[in-house]
């Protein structure tokens, strides 16, 4: 049971944001125990407007992330593509090495990434993802994540209307070109996770326009040209990072991180390569729904299955 009454504990709860678009930390609210109604909606509501939310010294082991997480949806498996944990297939091991998931037949090592949303090539990508910290280095190895509604709203409106009317395919594919094994390529190959997205969703939730430019995933933009296409993901990609639309949190033992994976792009560092120091994060993402564009036009598949609760 939570500790205090729901109305206590929904006032017990601080919002503190930390830059003027996005970012907000919560205090006062322990993540081991399951909470009031009250607390779930207040943490819900941050999440809405800061897009993503950070919570310090919470002590979870696997299970507690996984009940603090189903309170505000359902579990995906912990990775579409790469398999979860053996004992929790909710969680999903984000570690330097990237060592601990199970896909059998797969050497367990996979690339870093650069900025994406968490599985845009799926069609109904994870709704949020909430990863926390256990071994965390000493500095270095922080994450950035940057608001894709203030995004869309920073474009000349003439490029916001031309934008509206496209879509866009994204694909899972190996972007390693050799670097990593042959059975890692072969099973990403067969994994085939690919979607048509409105490159403007409107999220289900605010009813805000969002800038829908993954750009892990986003490989090309459709009717266009192919250097048509090029192009503009190249200055959307780059306009979706300007640093006023960005946050970067650095990560303590016990740290969470919580985000709207419908409105957010994220950027998983590399630095730590440069270091000796581990860094073991777990994350669990939550089922999405089909995003839909401004015109009301769902995405479409175009290869792989939805995902669906674990
Ligand atoms: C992720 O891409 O979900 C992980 C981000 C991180 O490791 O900081």
């Amino acid at each position: 049971m939570s500790a205090l009454p729901d109305r206590d504990a929904a006032a017990a709860l601080r919002v503190r944001p930390m830059s003027i678009h996005i970012g907000a930390e919560i205090e006062g609210v322990d993540l081991t125990r399951p909470l009031a109604p009250g607390a779930v909606a207040a943490i819900r509501a941050a999440l809405l407007e800061w897009k993503v939310v950070f919570f310090r010294g919470q002590a979870l082991d696997h299970a507690q992330h996984v009940a603090f997480a189903r309170q505000f949806g359902d579990p995906t498996p912990g990775h579409v593509v790469f398999g979860g944990d053996s004992v929790y297939p909710e969680i999903y091991s984000v570690a330097k090495h990237r060592v601990a998931n199970s896909v059998v037949g797969v050497p367990h090592v996979r690339p870093w990434t650069g900025w994406h949303t968490d599985i845009t090539a799926a069609l109904n990508p994870p709704a949020a993802s909430i990863l926390r910290g256990v071994t965390v280095p000493p500095y270095g190895g922080d994450t950035l994540w940057t608001n894709l509604v203030v995004a869309y709203r920073n474009l000349s409106a003439p490029m916001r209307r031309f934008l509206e009317d496209l879509r866009g395919i994204h694909r899972f594919e190996d972007q390693q070109e050799g670097r990593m094994s042959r059975e890692y390529a072969e099973h990403v190959r067969r994994s085939r996770f690919e979607s048509e997205h409105p490159l403007v969703r409107i999220h289900p939730e605010t009813g805000e326009k969002v800038l829908f430019v993954s750009p892990g995933f986003l490989k090309s933009i459709v009717g266009l040209a192919p250097r048509e296409s090029e192009a503009l993901l190249e200055l959307l990609w780059e306009h979706a990072v300007r640093p006023e639309f960005t946050v970067r949190f650095r990560w303590e033992p016990g740290s969470v991180a919580f985000w709207d994976n419908r409105a957010t792009a994220h950027l998983a560092p590399r630095d730590i390569f440069d270091s000796d120091f581990e860094r073991q994060f777990y994350r669990v993402t939550l089922v999405g729904d089909v995003p839909r564009g401004v015109d009301g036009r769902e995405s479409t598949p175009i290869d792989g299955d939805p995902i669906v609760p674990v």
